[in-house]
């Protein structure tokens, strides 16, 4: 058995833990591109809290507010204007995922002769630009559990004229540190919350099932969806449930981890095109859409491993057979799904089905690494049949 597993940022977790920024940051730097996105962190205080706590230790902010779900290669040019004009030696990103991921790349673009779209995609007669050690340090405070942005080296970006929702991996965007606070998250309303939370269980469910996988992964994805099962309803149920909101979190970071190790498979590589051409749609939802077709295509490729998933999900192990036990997970996650308002399909979410073959194309486009760890492999056939299906 060979494998290898890295997580070279410092997790600072707990309720609370959101005080200790302006003492973590003042490590890092002096002057801090503060990345927010829409009203909600103004509105529950989490702003000026963050201003407050960095200017105490000594850090400037300069804020680059309002980062939209689903960041655009502009918002990330913006931003790394910004940063470089008020010569900023660290970004702090406070808020979810496309929070984290647009200050990620704001970070590289400020210390780098290039522009968002030159990061993602080569053009004719220059290369993609590489990021280097040069790339400002990164604080992340998530607000959500649930993109695991503050433990991975990606950075989702979407390239708005090809509706292309490209990921930056690169070493040199994982955040130094990363502060997992649940208080914050009491305040994100239901619907995030069941989005978000659908993000983390196909993190975990994608790096268990991924031709990746590897034992410690294994252990991360199972805890992180044996507690999504527990205690995803119940946050969405009651935001102010702390331990549910803690147990969600903590969910987050188990699969953040799996998901920083093993990347993304199939249901990502299917969702990147749904919300790059509907950038309304919620990554989380467009996730739950493909969750079932998901799981009644590649679940009979892995018996032994789903009957695990089917008990981590809440089943037991005892009496499932080979057939029963991808159609055991199958029932679990539609409960699942149902019990948060989740139970979805891309025709509901605004999708046109003439777009199907078009996101098919994408998908084989610029995910197709992604695809390519899903045990079994899928043809282009398949990966329309899955779209069919999830319609
Ligand atoms: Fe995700």
């Amino acid at each position: 058995m060979v494998f290898e597993f890295t997580s070279p940022t410092r997790l600072v977790f707990g309720q609370g833990t959101f005080r200790r920024l302006g003492e973590e940051a003042a490590l890092l730097g002096r002057r801090a591109l503060l990345v927010t996105g829409t009203r909600s962190l103004a509105q529950t205080g989490h702003l000026d809290r963050a201003r407050e706590l960095l200017s105490a230790s000594g850090v400037e902010s300069i804020v680059y507010g309002g980062v939209p779900p689903n960041p655009t290669v502009e918002t990330v040019d913006d931003g790394a204007a910004l940063a470089r004009r008020e010569r900023c030696d660290l970004v702090v990103a406070v808020g979810g995922g496309s929070v984290m991921d647009a200050g990620k790349a704001m970070a590289v673009v400020a210390t780098h002769d290039t522009t968002a779209r030159q990061l993602l995609v080569a053009e004719a007669g220059r290369d993609k630009t590489v990021p280097t050690a040069a790339t400002l340090p990164v604080l992340c405070v998530t607000s959500t559990a649930g993109t695991s942005s503050e433990l991975t080296p990606f950075a989702v970006i979407t390239i708005s004229d090809s509706h292309e929702k490209m990921a930056l991996r690169s070493p040199h965007i994982q955040p130094r540190v990363s502060i997992c606070d649940p208080e914050l998250t009491y305040s994100v309303p239901p619907n995030v919350t069941a989005a978000t939370g659908v993000d983390v269980l196909c993190h975990a469910m994608e790096a268990f099932v991924s031709t990746a996988a590897q034992p410690l992964t294994d252990l991360l994805a199972l805890e992180a969806i044996g507690l999504v099962g527990r205690y995803l309803p119940r946050a969405v149920r009651a935001g102010q449930d702390h331990q549910a909101r803690e147990q969600m979190l903590l969910a987050n970071v188990y699969a953040g981890y799996a998901l920083a190790n093993c990347g993304a498979t199939v249901m990502h590589a299917m969702e990147h095109p749904v919300s790059g051409h509907y950038p309304h749609i919620a990554h989380g939802a467009g996730l739950a859409a493909l969750i079932l077709p998901w799981v009644r295509r590649v679940g009979p490729r892995l018996p032994e491993k789903m009957t695990t998933l089917a008990a981590a999900l809440g089943g037991s192990e005892a009496g499932l057979t080979r057939v029963s036990a991808a159609a055991d997970v199958e029932d679990a996650l539609a409960d699942l799904l149902r019990s948060i308002g989740m139970d979805l399909r891309l025709r509901d979410l605004g999708v046109a089905d003439d777009m199907l073959t078009q996101m098919a194309t994408d998908t084989l486009r610029y995910m197709r690494l992604a695809v390519a760890k899903t045990p079994g492999g899928l043809t282009a056939a398949d990966v329309l049949d899955l779209y069919e299906d999830a319609y």
